[in-house]
């Protein structure tokens, strides 16, 4: 490894630390049994809260059991099918017996172009290779099915698309990573190319074996793919840029975690993190950077042609794909620099999976925020579209999206995410909560308070939704939609700069050191033309923590189910609740985080609240992405960047926390798992 001291010092600065902390603040002083006492108060009113609404959503018996509050203690879910694993410190996935695990799409499996082949141990795969293998750190994912001859959905085929949230940039660059500068052209272009959407048909052989096919369908999308800017900020002057002086356009998307799927079978990757990736030097930086941690500072990877910084140089940097990066104002106007670059992030970008050849869109009503994720409620003609959005920081809101025009299957497209209301969640105490229009005109948001339009409010949601009195939770994550009840669940991974005065009815650990998962349900879960729906009824399903913690069914947290930082959530078509862990670097395997093991994935039932852990992954990752082929049969999960808890001795040493899959020497590699029982019967069960 050719690293120099100098590069050690950075390498801290290069780990992926997702706003996570060093536990420092006093333990919290309130004993759980009465945090969860206080949550079984604000559960009677969520169930309460619930009667006159599950009317229309009482499809299942699992909503009447909700609905008629049954205690849960003592009764066996008639969802979980297997049995229990331990928690697992060792460098390999471990299933429940009666599975088998196979692993596909690691980093840098070619699946586009030239097919150029991934080299495992040595540097030679370039840039432009990379462009045309999967990306690095798998995260959120779908399977978009292949339909049969009569045009049901096939479980043996399909697109399974996933984001590539960011880059592991020691793992990727197998010399070491040039920190000093300028950085190496090479070398920037390599880490954009890694970032993003891969699109790749897949295909089960008879033998149960899942393989990408050469499609023309496969595709990549990178951090300097060409899309266009949809919805009420297109065009607007803070949308401007030198690439596109008419606001409509920008390059790239980054920072891709959890993703959503329309009811009209498109792909959508939400944009979290970039703030990270973007510097502006000026001493009063605008509030759509400032309120969104854009630095003054070099960000993340120093992709900049400023002198002196960790830059490419300005002659290599002829296409100003580096230059955008820095957003201080150096022109005349916005359309001479890149002062407005940052605002083209933070959005919901749609992409077509079917069609390589289309353009991805940023839907700008959806707001501009970290999103996590986008979740919708089952669309019902007639009725108009609604989904939920988390924005993954400290203090920072959950949010909803209801189109204007209705649902219709035979136009839904994706106008329907640009012309809507977005609203955002208060908690009160009580279980009661209420959604707040972010909307032009209403609820204090005018010009004399400092906006100006709609695209403004958008373009700043979270000044707005601090304006309005939203609840600022403890790091919104993915959320779920009940396919039967309607009921959504949100994880609220954890937050240790809350600190036990700052707590209220929705967030009741200061510091929340280990994370809880809400849910709620909506007094009209999906309103019709003319309705508006402001009232929801929530209380918090667990608590995540150790031996003790639980959930308000009253069912402590056990040997078969501790774990801390859900993260991923997904529910399948039969109701089982599936949740992901991403215990931070800082804190995997380590001080009070140490009982969970390596991150991991457990399976629950929303009824009885029953929680089973269900896999375990490598040393150093995190479980995310969780999707299923219709038929349930095999589940798709990703396991994110393997071996990131190594430091920069290590890393220079050789010696790496994990080389999984491939095992020693080779690099460790973000992959998929496709998880089948071996009698091939519905995963779970
Ligand atoms: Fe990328 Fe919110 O985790
Ligand atoms: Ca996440
Ligand atoms: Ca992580
Ligand atoms: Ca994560």
């Amino acid at each position: 490894m050719s690293a120099s001291r100098n590069d050690l010092d950075l390498l801290a600065f290069a780990r992926h630390s997702e706003d996570d902390e060093p536990i420092c603040n006093p333990l919290n002083s309130r004993p759980f049994a009465e945090l969860l006492e206080e949550a079984k108060l604000a559960r009677r009113g969520f169930l309460r809260g619930g009667l006159g609404a599950a009317v229309a959503l009482m499809l299942s018996p699992g909503a009447t059991a909700l609905a008629q509050g049954r205690p849960a203690r003592g009764q066996g879910s008639q969802l979980l099918g297997f049995t229990a694993i331990p928690t697992s410190e060792a460098d390999t996935v471990v299933v429940p017996e009666g599975y088998r695990v196979q692993v596909i799409l690691p980093w840098g499996e070619p699946i586009t172009g030239r097919h150029p082949v991934f080299d495992a141990l040595g540097a030679t795969n370039s840039a432009e290779d990379q462009a045309q293998q999967m990306g690095m750190n798998h995260d959120g994912m779908h399977f978009f099915p292949a339909l049969d001859e009569d045009g049901q959905p096939r479980s043996d085929e399909g697109l399974l698309v996933m984001n590539h949230e960011y880059v592991d940039w020691v793992f990727l660059h197998p010399e070491g990573p040039v920190l000093t500068a300028p950085r190496p052209r090479e070398q920037v272009q390599k880490e954009m190319a890694a970032h993003g959407v891969a699109v790749v048909e897949i295909r089960r052989d008879s033998l149960g074996q899942w393989s990408a096919m050469r499609s023309p369908r496969n595709r990549r999308i990178t951090a300097m793919t060409p899309m266009r800017i949809a919805g009420p900020a297109a065009g607007h002057p803070l949308l401007q840029t030198h690439y596109s002086p008419d606001g409509t356009w920008a390059r790239g998307t980054m920072n891709n975690c959890a993703h959503g799927v329309t009811p009209w079978g498109t792909y959508l990757a939400c944009e979290e993190n970039w703030a990270n990736y973007f510097c502006n030097r000026e001493a009063h930086p605008p509030r759509e950077h400032s309120r969104y941690g854009v630095h003054s500072t070099p960000g993340r990877l120093g992709w900049y042609s400023i002198p002196g910084w960790h830059t490419v140089t300005a002659e290599e940097d002829a296409d100003e794909q580096c230059r955008r990066f820095d957003a201080t104002p150096s022109g005349e106007t916005a359309h001479d620099d890149y002062r407005n670059e940052p605002n083209t992030y933070g959005w919901i970008v749609e992409i077509d999976p079917h069609d390589p050849d289309s353009v991805p869109v940023k839907r700008t009503a959806l707001g501009r925020f970290a999103h996590e994720g986008m979740v919708f409620q089952p669309a019902a003609p007639g009725k108009r579209l609604v989904g939920y959005s988390g924005d993954d920081a400290r203090f920072e809101y959950i949010y909803k999206y209801v189109s204007r025009e209705v649902y219709d299957p035979e136009t839904a497209g994706g106008h329907l995410l640009d012309d809507g209301t977005l609203y955002v969640a208060r908690f009160d105490a009580g279980g009661r909560g209420r959604w707040i229009a972010l909307e032009h005109g209403r609820n204090g948001l005018t010009r004399t308070a400092g906006f100006r339009d709609q695209a403004e409010i958008l373009v700043n949601a979270r000044a707005a939704a601090d304006r309005v009195g939203a609840t600022p939770m403890d790091r919104p994550e993915w959320g779920a939609v009940h396919p039967q009840t309607g009921e959504v669940y949100f994880t609220l991974t954890n937050n240790t700069s809350r600190d036990s005065s700052g707590t209220d009815a929705a967030n009741p650990r200061g510091p929340n050191r280990f994370g809880h998962i809400i849910r709620w349900r909506e007094d009209i879960a999906v309103p019709g033309e003319g309705e508006e729906a402001l009232g929801f009824s929530w209380d918090i399903f667990v608590f995540a923590g150790d031996h003790g913690s639980g959930s308000v069914q009253g069912r402590p947290l056990d040997d078969s189910n501790i774990f801390a930082a859900p993260d991923g959530l997904w529910i399948d078509p039969d109701g089982r609740l599936w949740i992901q862990t991403d215990i931070s670097n800082d804190a995997m395997n380590q001080g009070r985080h140490a009982v969970f093991g390596n991150n991991q994935m457990l399976c629950a039932d929303p009824d009885t609240g029953e929680i089973r852990r269900f896999l375990t992954g490598p040393v150093g990752q995190e479980i995310t992405g969780v999707v299923a082929t219709p038929d349930q049969t095999t589940l798709f999960v990703n396991v994110q960047h393997p071996g990131e808890t190594t430091t920069g001795p290590q890393f220079v040493r050789g010696e790496w926390t994990s080389h999984w899959p491939g095992g020693a020497p080779t690099r460790p590699r973000s992959a998929t798992l496709a998880i089948s029982r071996i009698d091939g019967g519905k995963v779970g069960t």
